[in-house]
């Protein structure tokens, strides 16, 4: 696995599993694939309703929690700062942890500054090991930090090689507020996984459309959390730190960015 430091020096993997709608039994028994697999990051949200199946996931799978890296995120109703306080506990409770390895407010609530208070003094007590935002583009981001504190770790935003975000990677690489993709394969749109583009590149190299989509995205510094359920997808998924993609069919990539969400949120 390859990791990111962060920008208070705490060490994320540039790839794990994304969990939105995995539920119950499906949920758990795919954490327990992937980490099987050697993912390490786990990203969860309380609006995902499976923090307590990732939790299990983690107890029974038998690598040391140090070795893990679990995501999780608030969102509304608890968006002020006695909701995200409480929220923190649940969250603990839920996943079943003493700590949270990264914590994120879901979206830009108009209240993300008092959110951003509780989760600072949870992460000054050691409950959390590092804090961001999500679904913050660069106006709001740049907002944002002029009063925060302590800068982003991460912001979590949609991201894929539709939509490849330059501008607000741009302007938090600026302060150091690491970019993680959310649907790094656009959910499946646009046709992604048979792409002519990615698929020609991905003959060269003897890597699947897929992989290239992935592939790009990490090379450009992304960390990504592509999700699926099936055991020969996370094994393709993660098979992307064997090769390089060179100048010219990074550029080729690049052409493919329509500068503009595929699912309605910014
Ligand atoms: N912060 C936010 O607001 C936010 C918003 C959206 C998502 N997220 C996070 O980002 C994660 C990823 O986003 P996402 O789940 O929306 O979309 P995604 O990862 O871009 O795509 C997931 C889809 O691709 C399929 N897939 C995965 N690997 C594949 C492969 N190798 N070949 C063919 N199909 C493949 C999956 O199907 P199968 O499962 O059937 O394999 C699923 O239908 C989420 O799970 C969640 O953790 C965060």
């Amino acid at each position: 696995m390859n990791y990111i430091t962060l920008n208070n020096g705490v060490q994320m993997p540039i790839l794990g599993l994304g969990t939105w709608d995995l539920r119950g039994r499906e949920c758990e028994e795919s954490i327990l694939e992937a980490v099987g697999l050697g993912y390490q990051l786990i990203d969860t949200a309380q609006m995902y309703e499976n923090e307590r199946q990732v939790g299990n996931a983690i107890k029974r799978c038998g690598v040391p929690r140090e070795e893990l890296f679990i995501t999780t995120k608030i969102c509304r109703p608890n968006n002020s700062y006695q909701g995200t306080k409480s929220a923190i506990e649940v969250s603990l409770k839920e996943l079943q942890l003493d700590y949270i390895d990264l914590l994120l407010i879901h979206e830009p609530y108009r209240e993300a500054q008092e959110m951003y208070s509780a989760m600072k003094e949870a992460y000054q007590n050691g409950k959390i090991r590092a804090i961001g935002i999500s679904n913050f583009n660069a106006r709001w981001y740049s907002d944002f930090i002029l009063d925060c504190g302590v800068i982003p770790a991460v912001n979590q935003v949609e991201a894929h090689v539709f939509f490849q975000q330059n501008k607000l990677r741009q302007r938090m690489s600026e302060h150091g507020t690491h970019i993680e993709a959310w649907s790094p394969f656009a959910a499946g749109k646009n046709n992604i996984f048979e792409d002519t583009v990615l698929a020609a590149i991905g003959q060269k190299y003897r890597k699947t459309a897929t992989q290239i989509a992935l592939k790009y995205l990490v090379q450009m510094g992304f960390a990504v959390i592509p999700k699926t359920s099936h055991r020969n997808r996370m094994i393709e998924n993660m098979d992307i730190f064997d090769f390089q993609l060179i100048d010219d069919d990074m550029s080729r990539i690049r052409k493919l960015d329509q500068d503009k969400t595929l699912f309605g949120w910014y």
